[in-house]
This record gives C-alpha cells, structure tokens and sequence, in this order.
C-alpha cells in the first residue's frame, strides 16, 4: 500500500515538507489510545531468534532507526510502534541552529537515493533533554547521536561534544560521537588520528568517571581509506570505544543513474541509499577483519532490503540501522528485515 498509493503521493512534494508532515501527523496518531498497539500488530516481527546482547544492552531485535531521522526526539521510543529495536536520536549540537538553507534535502527516485546537505538542524540539547524528561521509555533502547556547533571551530569542539554527553547521560543508553557529517564544514578534519584520540580520549575519561559507564561509539564516514580506516581502529582501541558505526553519507557521486546535470543542480551535500549499499559493506567487511573481536560494528548505509540485512549481519554487523530504506519502503520495512535475519538465525548450523 505504501509503495503503490501513499509513497507516490508523498513524493510529489517537497521532502523535507512531507518529513515535517509526517512527524506531525504522527505524533498526533500516537497520542490517540491503543493506536501504537495497533501499529504493532502489523510492523513487528516477533522472534526470540532476534534478540541481541550487544555492548551490554538488550536488544529486542537488531534493526535501529538510523541517526538524522528523529534529530530533536519528537517520537523518541515511539519509533518502536514501527517495529525498530531501537532508535539513534540527533544529531544534536549543544546550541540550537537552522542548518543550511533550503531546498537541502534531494530525492533521487532513479537510485533509491538521497542528498542532503541539512547541516545539524537542530533544536539543540537542552530542548532533547526536556523531552527525553517525558517519554516513557517503555525499554526501548535510545542512542544519542552527539556533534558540534557549526561556529564552534574544531580547537574547541571537544567542549560542545562534552557539553552534549553530559546533559544526555541520564537520558540515553548508549552515545555516537559523530565526526563524519559531510555537512558541518571541517567537521570530518577531526577523524584524524591526533584530533580524535584527544575528543575520544576526553569523553572515554568523562564516562568512565560516572559509577556506570555508557557505550561510546564513534560514526565514521564511508569515504576513508584502508590506512584511515587502520588509524581509526587503532583510536578505537587505544580509546576503548565499544564500538563503530559504519557508516554516514557519502560524498561521491559515482554511477548514478539520475542524469548527471540534474544530480549537479542538487549540489553539495550527503549521499545515502541504494548506491551506498556496496560501499557501505566493504567498509563494515574491512572493519570486522581487521578490528578487534570486542570492538562491536553497527552496519548502516544502503540497506534497501531483506537481503541487504542479510549480508550486513553475515558480514559482520551486531546491529543495522537504516535510513533511506525506511523513506523509500514505508512502515512494513522493519518487518521485512526482521524476517529476512530471523531466517538467517535459524538457517546457521547449530552448536554440536
Ligand atoms: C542523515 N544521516 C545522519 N547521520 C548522523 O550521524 N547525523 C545526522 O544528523 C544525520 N542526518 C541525516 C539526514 C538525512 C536527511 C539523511 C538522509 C541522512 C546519515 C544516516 O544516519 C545514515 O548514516 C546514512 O543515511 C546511510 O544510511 P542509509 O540512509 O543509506 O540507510
């Protein structure tokens, strides 16, 4: 129903507006009694065979609402009525800001693809805080996605990260530092070794300081090289991260099936579907090889389908999340992953 009658409505406008749309719409559907249960019914797919233990949290089912979604937590562990286990919120910035001008979000219809160049609009942490304060959290696990301010030059970045880890703690499970945004000028400089092990190392000792400590992940860009990949497993390591999230949009336009001119007339800004897919999985199949057992891998970027899942998990990932799947697939998408790794599980052989 999504594909055929809704989706193509909702692409006739602009994406951004209909995104603005749809979160009011459904905050407002959420608030009616029993309507989350009845969401349920249709878009989680039960199966003990999905539950995961991963950097000591418990996972319902490994599918996560990818970061950038849900930037200010206006449906914070809502997203659960979709099927998702759980839910990346941000990126948020210490201060509120707008983010670059519109139009900065692009639909590529022809590579189940899209651009943006948002820049962390955001209604800043103070203002996630206040509504994390509400939820009921219902065991949903919840992620904060941290970055910095786009005036905050990056000397002085680790103060806007520390400044959003500290606000989060109480709130959140588990913290993505987000250096690989193509979008906040200079923001990606700081997945350089030096720079990087000085922010990771500052909120690794801020963590480990609180009687117990939360997961610290890092969110890398899919554009890095074998060597830059090797550096950031080294920080990794040196750091004590509990994991990597691999990966964000990307930067290249290559083989896409949009004509060209059109592609350039949408300018800068992030790729992200279908044509990170491959990609995406290099990146992770690199990761897993050459990290360590214990360093955990989430597996993001052009997970498009069932199969896609599939070979993600196979490849490596603990968990997935997704993004533009979602966009392009509507509210069954979680479902159908779900049920493409519940076949995986059972297909492995078991333990003699
Ligand atoms: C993103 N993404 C993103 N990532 C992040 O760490 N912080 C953010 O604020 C955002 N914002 C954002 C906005 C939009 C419009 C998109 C499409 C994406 C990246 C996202 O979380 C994910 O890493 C990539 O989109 C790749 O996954 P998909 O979309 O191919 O499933």
């Amino acid at each position: 129903m999504y594909k055929h009658l809704i989706r193509p409505v909702l692409f006739r406008f602009d994406a951004e507006g209909v995104h603005h749309f749809s979160f009011s719409f459904l905050r407002f559907l959420f608030l009616i009694p029993g309507m989350g249960w009845l969401f349920r019914q249709f878009t989680v797919y039960d199966d003990p065979a999905l539950e995961r233990e991963v950097f000591g949290l418990k996972f319902r089912n490994p599918i996560g609402l990818a970061a950038g979604f849900d930037k200010d937590a206006l449906l914070g562990p809502k997203w659960r009525h979709f099927g998702f286990g759980f839910v990346e919120l941000g990126t948020v910035t210490p201060r509120p800001q707008a983010g670059n001008p519109r139009p900065r979000l692009f639909r590529l219809p022809k590579d189940q693809a899209i651009i943006n160049r948002m820049g962390f609009n955001n209604a800043g942490v103070d203002a996630m805080v206040e509504r994390l304060k509400k939820f009921n959290k219902q065991d949903t696990i919840i992620g904060a996605n941290i970055g910095k301010n786009k005036d905050t030059p990056n000397e002085q970045a680790v103060e806007d990260y520390e400044i959003c880890f500290q606000k989060l703690f109480p709130y959140v499970d588990y913290f993505v530092v987000n250096v690989s945004s193509p979008n906040t000028p200079g923001l990606r400089e700081l997945q350089e070794k030096e720079p990087l092990t000085r922010l990771l190392s500052h909120l690794q000792k801020l963590n480990q300081a609180a009687s117990v400590p939360k997961p610290l992940l890092l969110k890398i860009a899919p554009d890095l090289t074998q060597e830059q990949l090797d550096d950031i497993i080294e920080v990794a390591v040196e750091t004590q991260l509990d994991g990597l999230i691999a990966n964000n949009t990307t930067i290249s336009r290559e083989g896409l099936n949009t004509p060209e001119a059109e592609v350039a007339a949408m300018g800068n800004g992030g790729l992200s579907g279908l044509p990170l897919t491959g990609r995406s999985w290099t990146v992770l199949d690199y990761l897993r090889t050459h990290a360590p057992d214990n360093l955990y891998l989430i597996g993001v970027g052009g997970i498009m389908e069932g199969l896609d899942a599939k070979l993600r998990m196979e490849a490596g990932a603990d968990l997935i999340q997704v993004y533009t799947g979602f966009v392009y697939h509507g509210p069954g998408f979680v479902y159908q992953l779900a049920k493409a790794i519940s076949y995986l599980v059972r297909s492995q052989p078991k333990a003699s």
